[in-house]
């Protein structure tokens, strides 16, 4: 998605913004560009380039900008190809603009534009909010109102930053759908599409809520709503300190949020729960308490991996609760007449809190009566408003594209859920058996952790299959789904994660020796069920990557070509194990391919738009 930045202060402009720009990359972007005022010039200096910020820095190299307000864009294309004429600032007269987000009125908005004599200089849908700007200004020249009728006059999803060549004391913005922090710094006042950006600067933020814009200058800010109202400004503290955005000596940020699953997991769980009581407490879901004593069923709703982490959520609440539950993909639940109803349970997963498809689906929950409960993992994301009950995960900023510590805290969230759940329907405590093996599972993973290297060796060989099958059953059918898309999605080879005994219905006609078939398998009922699953394959020439309880060592010792063993636990917990190897396995997988880990291709963290 899109990335925004903006700066106003004391301070120089352009190496404020290329910056943040740099901690906005793991968006996905295909294009880059700054403008900015330059006070010796006394005019508006726009620099754009396509391909990486490395490119824009190039250009940069031989200009000087003396400048103290600037806005600045990483572009995702969504209309008009990556090229510098679509690259974000776009200027029309005295203005300029970024956005994240679809405008999508622009053709309309375009024609009328066009019939009265402006023209369009490139094929994006965002060139038309900064002409009806100065279309609208030239009618009252009056910077703010003509803001204000321009945000009144475009449809769609925006997070918008508006600088003025006449007024270069101040910023114009404004947020609709998509995401907008304000960083409040001792040197001025900062404007980003998420937080990593401003951590370098700033810990103090404002959360710019849907409908609302804002004036910034230097030392000087005022909140509107849409309606002119003024608000008062709310400034939150955020502990994320600029190193854990860092990658802290690791290569890329994935494999560091990879072993980084020990803290979030822990620190997910910690502030909820009450050891010595065997009580859950979830601080911002106190609607839950009713709500858990008048439900009739539960639906996750979410998207990519958070979908996985619902899936889980399934399994583990029919199991806790005996209550009928489903997962389902955030786009397709918001567009099927779904029969909620207020004893219908909706629970949004999302690390972003911002991914366009869950909010819609959380807006269908809404309209249909269904109390709305939310897992997600940025403070005050747009999920985390919407929703009649909020869970905070404690990942920490999650940088890489592909989900990992964020899935496991979900996981950590989803059970502690599930416990105030029966607290409530049964006014039980947590059992003292789970609850200890719950705490265990941060030394657990680190143990497995300890052991990654062993994984190095299956890469090379997965490396060069063209497509992988990735088997399992019950809660380790949700961990084969994720672990076929984490290596997808990062590696770029075609990957297919399947409930085991499926096979026989139809993707065993796939197996022959060239497909790698990474089987999990955990101890109990599903053994059994599993080793004939895995024989099949055997029989048919597939060769069989094994993750299995390591109290199935003797058993699984001459079942499969390679084998990788993670500690046991309680059966419920069994995802936040077998799902570390799997992340670790694609992540060397694209190590060996040479792939973009952080910032795979297509791909953006955070899909703001449908
Ligand atoms: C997972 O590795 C992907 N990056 C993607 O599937 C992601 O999980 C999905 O887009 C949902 O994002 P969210 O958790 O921020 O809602």
């Amino acid at each position: 998605m899109c990335g925004i930045i903006g700066y106003i202060g004391n301070q120089q402009a352009v190496p404020i913004l290329i910056e943040g720009l740099k901690r906005l990359e793991y968006r996905g972007y295909d294009s880059a560009g700054i403008a900015c005022y330059d006070t010796e010039k006394g005019e508006i200096v726009r620099i754009r380039a396509v391909g990486k910020i490395s490119e824009l820095e190039k250009k940069l190299r031989d200009t000087v900008i003396r400048a103290s307000t600037g806005i600045g864009h990483t572009r995702w294309a969504t209309h008009g190809a990556p090229s510098e004429n679509n690259a974000h600032p776009h200027k029309s007269g005295p203005f300029v603009v970024v956005h994240n987000g679809i405008v999508e009125n622009y053709r309309e908005l375009r024609s009328k534009l066009t019939q009265e004599g402006y023209q369009f200089t490139s094929d994006t849908d965002t060139e038309v909010i900064v002409k009806l700007m100065e279309y609208l200004w030239n009618e009252n020249k009056n910077e703010w109102k003509a803001f204000q009728k321009t945000i009144q006059n475009i449809r769609g999803t925006f997070a918008i930053a508006i600088i003025c060549e006449h007024l270069p004391d101040r910023i114009f913005v404004a947020r609709y759908e998509s995401p907008l922090v304000i960083g409040v710094g001792e040197e001025g006042y900062y404007v980003a599409s998420d937080i990593p950006a401003l951590l370098p600067f700033t810990q103090k933020i404002i959360y710019l809520n849907d409908k609302e814009m804002a004036l910034i200058k230097k030392d000087n800010l005022e909140i509107y709503n849409f309606n002119g109202e003024e608000l008062e400004p709310k400034i939150e503290l955020i502990t994320w300190s600029p190193t854990l955005a860092e990658k802290g000596g690791y290569r890329h940020f994935m494999q560091k949020e990879i072993f980084e699953q020990p803290r979030a997991i822990s620190d997910t769980i910690k502030p909820y729960l009450n050891v010595e009581k065997g009580i859950v407490s979830l601080p911002y879901a106190s609607a839950l308490e009713n709500v858990f004593n008048t439900i009739e069923r539960i639906i996750f709703v979410a998207c990519g991996t958070s979908y996985h982490a619902g899936l889980v959520g399934k399994y583990l609440f029919e199991a806790f609760l005996g209550l009928p539950c489903e997962a389902d993909i955030a786009s397709e639940f918001r567009y099927r007449p779904s029969i909620l109803t207020p004893r219908t349970l909706v629970v949004a997963i999302s690390q972003s809190g911002e991914t366009a498809d869950t909010k819609g689906a959380i807006k269908v929950a809404k309209e249909m009566g269904a109390p709305t409960c939310s897992i997600v993992n940025v403070l005050g994301s747009s999920l985390s408003r919407m929703t009649d009950s909020v869970i905070y995960t404690h990942a920490g900023p999650e940088i890489g594209v592909a989900s990992t510590k964020a899935f496991t805290s979900q996981l950590a969230a989803l059970v502690l859920m599930a416990l105030l759940g029966i607290q409530i329907r049964e006014g039980k405590t947590s059992d003292e058996e789970f609850i200890s093996a719950l705490l265990e599972i941060p030394h657990k993973a680190s143990k497995i952790l300890d052991s990654s290297s062993q994984l190095e060796k299956w890469a090379r060989p997965i490396s060069k299959a063209q497509t992988v099958i990735y088997l399992g059953r019950n809660l380790l059918y949700a961990v084969a789904l994720e672990g076929a898309l984490k290596l997808k999605e990062i590696s770029y080879i075609h990957a297919e994660g399947y409930a085991a005994g499926e096979m026989k219905h139809g993707p065993i006609a796939l197996i022959d020796e060239r497909v790698p078939v990474v089987c999990l398998t955990q101890r109990g009922f599903f053994f059994e069920k599993m080793k004939a699953n895995i024989e099949e394959v055997r029989a048919r020439g597939g060769k069989v990557y094994l993750v299995a309880d390591e109290l199935l060592r003797k058993e699984v010792s001459e079942l499969a070509h390679e084998l990788f063993f993670v500690p046991s636990t309680h059966d419920l917990l069994i995802p936040f194990l077998f799902i570390i190897p799997m992340q670790l396995l694609a992540y060397y997988v694209a190590v060996e391919k040479g792939t973009d880990v952080d910032q795979p291709r297509n791909l953006a963290k955070s899909v703001t738009v449908e």
